[in-house]
């Protein structure tokens, strides 16, 4: 990340702490005038910290979600610079550019877009994935299936179970519904002599995978193919399959948070009326592409948790993890031998 140029007062210390009401009836003003087609240069000037802070109030006034944590996120991304650096130099002066810029990303956030589809990026597993509406924005939960995958391998730190899988060098793993392609690519990093496959449905969202895969110098790593779920692989083949399907169903629709259901594409959120109807075709699919007792991992919400379970009843080994907020979101069960 590059770092700012020319800060006015590099030396000063500026904490953001929290911006109570009265400030926030100034700050509004000052926004307002920034915004109000007053030229830039009627304006004596603008500082980063008044500006930024004016703009927490804005979004808190639009009822956007962790207000400081996108005014910060989108301000960086305008001015091209790291969290640390808005902290230390509150008293830069902002460009005409950066204004209309900041102003232009902030109207986007207001209007609903999510940030990362503002600036194009998301981190995932400690690694920065590029990111478009053509597909889903990596959430912090599918790591789970990540960390779920190496404990089987036996390379986390927290083994879920001993002595059941292959060694790496012979993993055979494919990522059914890659999306921005975190997954397989995460799991490339990891396992450095597993063969890694990746599909999707959506050509558009293969191209962002490729283009995840080759930022990260793991295109030749990840072998990716364009179709529905696992059509075109050979039988007992994978020592994994792992998957973050869509899993909502549209009976649930209302429930959905207005910014996934208006902007993230909708054949990655949502599966048909209940929610079940990819997982229903992806567990028999699976079934048939893995070897005898190897894996079949999938990302799932508590709503479908027990009818998850019960189409998995031929299967060995089956259990549900829960995520750090306590709602079942890994199931594993392993093809019985
Ligand atoms: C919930 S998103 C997951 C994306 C990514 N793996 C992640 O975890 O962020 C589901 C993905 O599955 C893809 N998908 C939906 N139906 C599919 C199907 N029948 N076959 C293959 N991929 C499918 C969507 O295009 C979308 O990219």
């Amino acid at each position: 990340m590059v770092s700012c140029a020319k800060p006015v007062h590099e030396n000063t210390v500026w904490s953001s702490s929290a911006i109570d009401e009265t400030a926030c009836v100034y700050y509004r003003r000052l926004n307002n005038q920034v915004l109000s087609n007053v030229k830039y240069a009627e304006i004596v000037s603008v500082l980063l910290r008044d500006f930024l802070t004016s703009t927490i109030c804005r979004l808190r006034d639009a009822s956007v979600p962790s207000p400081r944590l996108n005014a910060e996120l989108l301000l960086m991304f305008t001015i091209n610079c790291d969290r640390a650096y808005l902290h230390a130099h509150p008293e830069r002066e902002l460009t005409k550019e950066e204004v209309n810029g900041y102003n232009d990303a902030l109207a986007e956030r207001v209007r609903g877009v999510p940030t990362q589809y503002i600036t194009g990026h998301q981190e995932f597993w400690g690694m920065d994935f590029v990111v478009s509406p053509a597909v889903l924005i990596p959430r912090p939960e599918t790591e789970h299936l990540i960390e779920t995958v190496l404990a089987y391998v036996g390379r986390a730190p927290l083994r879920l179970r001993s002595g059941q899988a292959s060694p790496a060098k012979t993993l055979r793993i494919v990522d059914v519904g890659t999306g921005s392609g975190c997954i397989a690519i995460a799991l490339a990093k990891e396992l450095p002599n597993a063969e890694i496959h990746a599909t999707d449905i959506s050509a558009s969202a293969l191209e962002v995978a490729h283009a995840n895969a080759a930022r990260h110098q793991l295109e030749n790593r990840i072998k990716f193919r364009h179709t529905d779920l696992l059509q075109g692989f050979e039988s007992d083949s994978f020592d994994f399959v792992v998957s973050n399907p869509p899993y909502v169903g549209e009976s649930e629709e209302d429930e959905v948070q207005m910014e996934v259901r208006k902007f993230e594409p909708r054949n990655a959120v949502f599966a048909g009326p209940t929610g079940l109807e990819v997982i229903e075709r992806l567990i028999p699919q699976a079934q048939a592409a893995l070897k005898p007792g190897a894996w079949l991992i999938i990302e799932i919400s508590g709503t479908i948790a027990e009818e998850v379970k019960s189409l998995l009843s031929g299967w060995a080994d089956v259990q549900i993890a829960n995520d750090l907020q306590g709602i079942p979101r890994v199931v594993s069960a392993r093809k019985p031998r």
